[in-house]
């Protein structure tokens, strides 16, 4: 019988990358976003290319609705009757400085980026402890260990989404089910874009801002990301279907090789941290 994989944030990016990846490594892979249409697409694309209608089914809803998650599980359950990976990939990155983002925007990011993640997990949990088996693939970021100027709110809710994979990995050990944490650096999809659009929601209040400086570097550096500093979805999916098939899966894929290089810099000491991405930001403002 295939093995399934649940996939959240599908409809476009990493999700829909690895949705392909797991699909070719023999996976049936059930796709959830908001978007119909496009979840749609990428589900058509599988199917197309496996030569059958059942290697991709998709429902559409948000993450941060209980209802429409359970929903999803069960239609997933009704159509497979297993779930063998979780891959908890929804997401955005919120931009703005501590002393002005709005605690709604702060609890909207962590409502998808880290609450809907758990709840997945403890929707999933009971089916794979029946099974004897699962793997829970939450897709974090370099930012769930390093914290940058202007994006502190994205790096907390991916620095929790470590300490609950933490926690998870051996909570559920006894059951065979094995926690997994991906942790990708700047990976060229609509996640900045949509950061992008965040951040000019409000371009007079941003202008008139004591941080305007600030805001005015995360949107260079967006840009940066966008036309010319990012590797491909295909790495995280390939970290992906390793931490789905792999006999003993890594607590951690970090990648690509930057991101590795960069994890170096929380070996050092706060003050240094500082100094190296007041450096980075320096450069990105001088191009
Ligand atoms: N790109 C990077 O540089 C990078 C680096 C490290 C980690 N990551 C992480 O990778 C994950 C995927 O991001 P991406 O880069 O592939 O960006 P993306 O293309 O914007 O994908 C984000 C996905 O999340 C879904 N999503 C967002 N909010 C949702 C909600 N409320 N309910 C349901 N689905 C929702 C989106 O689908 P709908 O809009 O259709 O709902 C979309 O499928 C995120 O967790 C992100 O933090 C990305």
């Amino acid at each position: 019988m295939a093995r399934t994989a649940l996939i959240t944030g599908a409809s476009s990016g990493i999700g829909a990358t690895c949705a392909v990846a797991l699909a070719a490594e023999g996976f049936r892979v059930f796709l959830t976003a908001r978007r119909r249409q496009a979840l749609e697409q990428v589900a058509e694309r599988i199917n197309a290319a496996h030569g059958e209608g059942d290697r991709a089914a998709w429902f559409a809803g948000d993450v941060t609705d209980a209802s429409a998650r359970g929903a999803a599980v069960q239609a997933m359950m009704d159509r497979w009757g297993r779930i063998d990976v979780l891959v908890n990939n929804a997401g955005y990155a919120l931009p703005g400085v501590c002393e002005e983002v709005s605690l709604d925007d702060v609890r909207d990011q962590f409502e998808v980026n880290t609450f809907a993640a758990l709840a997945m997990m403890q929707l999933v949990g009971p089916q794979m402890h029946k099974q004897g088996h699962g793997r829970i693939i939450n897709m974090s970021s370099i930012s769930g260990r390093l914290s940058f100027p202007s994006l502190g709110m994205y790096a907390a809710s991916k620095h929790a989404l470590e300490a609950i994979s933490d926690a998870a990995r051996q909570e559920f050990r006894p059951w065979n089910i094995r926690v997994a944490l991906i942790e990708p650096n700047e990976i060229a999809t609509d996640i900045w874009r949509r950061s992008r659009d965040l951040l000019r929601a409000e371009p007079e209040r941003m202008r008139q801002s004591p941080f305007a400086p600030f805001y005015s570097r995360q949107a260079r550096w967006i840009d940066r990301v966008l036309t010319d500093g990012a590797a491909s979805a295909d790495a995280v999916a390939l970290a992906v279907c390793r931490a789905a098939t792999a006999r003993r899966p890594r607590a951690r894929y970090c990648l690509p090789a930057k991101a590795r290089v960069r994890m170096l810099m929380t070996y050092l000491p706060a003050s240094w941290q500082d100094w190296l991405i007041r450096q980075a930001l320096r450069r990105v403002e001088d191009r």
